[in-house]
């Protein structure tokens, strides 16, 4: 099958629905991929690219469906990696004194991996150029780290098309190949993932190869990547867009990951999630469990954030093994101008959380003083998380803060701890209790019918077998808020 992109140029690619792993594991790719290869036919007959090596055979039969393959009077490969030079050895097998044009570098890993050192290469430079006929040329852009050491871009004049490779794509895949036929919310989150989880170590590059490509003045009326959609309407609005993610990207959100042993910094972070949005309520606050959570999306989150809050259970004086695995990645990532901060629960002590906190702050994040809370946090420490999640939120505020919430009032009075049983003096009917885990309120006046807590029950007559009836935590959990307050 191939696919109209415009004049003489069509689609010969590949899509991959089932594929779920890139780079071996390191990349899942949620909405599948495609491999986009593009055969251009002017009075010289060029392929641009070719697809996975996985998918071969269809690539070659589909290109024959089209033109005999001894047509092909040259191939560019932009990259090496075998996604899109996969197919080559298959092809060459066939038409094997085909010259390919490639960047220096790219001999290097298309030899690496193909064992071919005998076949037609020739060297392109950024500016080289090839006429093709009809009045068209090809000028190759080199772009190296984009992401490979061998990247390049191809722009065919005329047509105002650049084939740009990995730049530009997605692991997306549709039966629809151009930007504006796909639903616009996934493409969106695919670029980002796709951007955040690979391009943002070069994204110092990315800005200086786009002003690199702007100078030239040439028109883009469309722009042909390796993966996912094929850009035509508004073509460029993906151009600015990776000006303003290689631009330190961030938006007015936070994100808390964390591994937990026995639920316990899980409790932490929920607290402190909760006492961020106490104080700001606009912020976006995202919390995963490296353990459950797909580890692009948590790290997609990452590049969108302020600033991060890392948490771990220290289990035999270290962080656990995942979130270990999760700051290893940030600091490849290369992040910067993002604040973070270390949490965690201990028993014997306290080593998972300085290792995070050291970690953070080797990984270049304006790191701020961590909370540790030892063993489980009873109702005292989940106030001074959620106390915690307050400050955080004051000190990464990208604007003043306006107006507090009623309940924020009410927890800058003195509040007592419910392990504080003879501490509660007004524990009556007058007042309700606070779930400051899920917030969830237990009045009196109405009791817990469900438990068998009957209405008129104060809080100190409830059972200590009661359980919070959102988040199933004990009574350890509750604070006093007076009525009036809560209402
Ligand atoms: Fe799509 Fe770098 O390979």
């Amino acid at each position: 099958m191939t696919i109209h992109i415009k004049n003489n140029v069509h689609w010969v690619g590949q899509r991959d629905w089932e594929i779920r792993d890139f780079h071996g594991t390191e990349y899942k790719t949620t909405k599948g991929t495609s491999y986009n290869s593009y055969l251009i036919r002017e009075q010289k007959t060029v392929l641009i690219d070719t697809v996975d090596h996985r998918f071969s055979l269809q690539f070659i039969q589909n290109l024959e469906m089209e033109i005999a393959l001894d047509e092909i009077d040259f191939i560019v490969i932009n990259h090496a990696e075998e996604d899109h030079s996969g197919a080559l050895a298959a092809l060459m097998a066939k038409i094997p004194n085909t010259p390919i044009y490639c960047t220096e570098n790219a001999i290097d890993s298309i030899t690496g991996l193909h064992h071919h050192p005998e076949w037609n290469f020739n060297i392109v430079k950024t500016g080289d150029t090839i006429d093709i006929g009809n009045g068209k040329q090809l000028i190759f852009i080199e772009s190296p780290m984009l992401h490979w050491p061998d990247s390049m871009m191809t722009y065919l004049t005329g047509d105002a098309i650049l084939f740009s490779n990995d730049a530009f794509g997605q692991h997306y895949c549709d039966e629809r190949l151009f930007n504006d036929e796909v639903d616009q919310n996934e493409l969106y989150e695919q670029c980002l993932r796709y951007y955040a989880n690979i391009l943002t170590p070069f994204s110092s590059l990315v800005t200086a190869k786009i002003k690199e490509v702007l100078s030239f003045n040439l028109p883009v009326n469309i722009i042909a990547t390796s993966h996912g959609v094929v850009w035509r309407e508004d073509a460029t609005q993906i151009i600015h867009q990776y000006l303003e993610w290689a631009d330190n990207y961030q938006e007015d959100r936070i994100t808390i990951f964390y591994d937990s042993m026995s639920n316990n910094t899980r409790m932490m972070a929920d607290a402190i999630a909760q006492g961020i949005n106490d104080v700001d309520a606009n912020v976006a606050v995202k919390v995963f469990n490296v353990s459950r959570h797909d580890k692009n999306e948590i790290l997609s989150n990452v590049f969108r954030s302020k600033g991060i809050l890392v948490g771990s259970s220290t289990m035999n004086n270290v962080m656990m093994p995942k979130v270990a695995g999760m700051l290893e990645e940030i600091t490849g990532l290369r992040f910067k101008d993002k604040k973070a901060g270390a949490f965690g629960s201990y028993g014997w002590n306290g080593g998972a959380v300085d290792r995070i906190h050291t970690r953070l702050t080797d990984a270049g994040f304006e790191t701020m003083l961590a909370m540790k809370v030892k063993w489980k946090p009873d109702g005292k420490a989940i106030l001074a998380c959620r106390e915690h999640g307050r400050q955080v939120a004051k000190n990464w505020a990208l604007q003043e803060l306006a107006g507090q919430s009623l309940l924020l009032k009410a927890l800058d009075e003195p509040v007592q701890s419910a392990n504080d049983d003879l501490t509660v003096t007004h524990a009556d009917l007058q007042q309700n209790m606070l779930c400051t885990v899920c917030n969830w309120v237990y009045d009196p006046q109405v009791g817990e019918p469900n438990q068998d807590v009957a209405a008129g029950t104060p809080w100190h007559e409830v059972p200590d077998s009661f359980l919070c009836p959102e988040c199933a935590l004990g009574k350890d959990v509750f604070v006093v808020i007076e009525k009036e307050r809560s209402a």
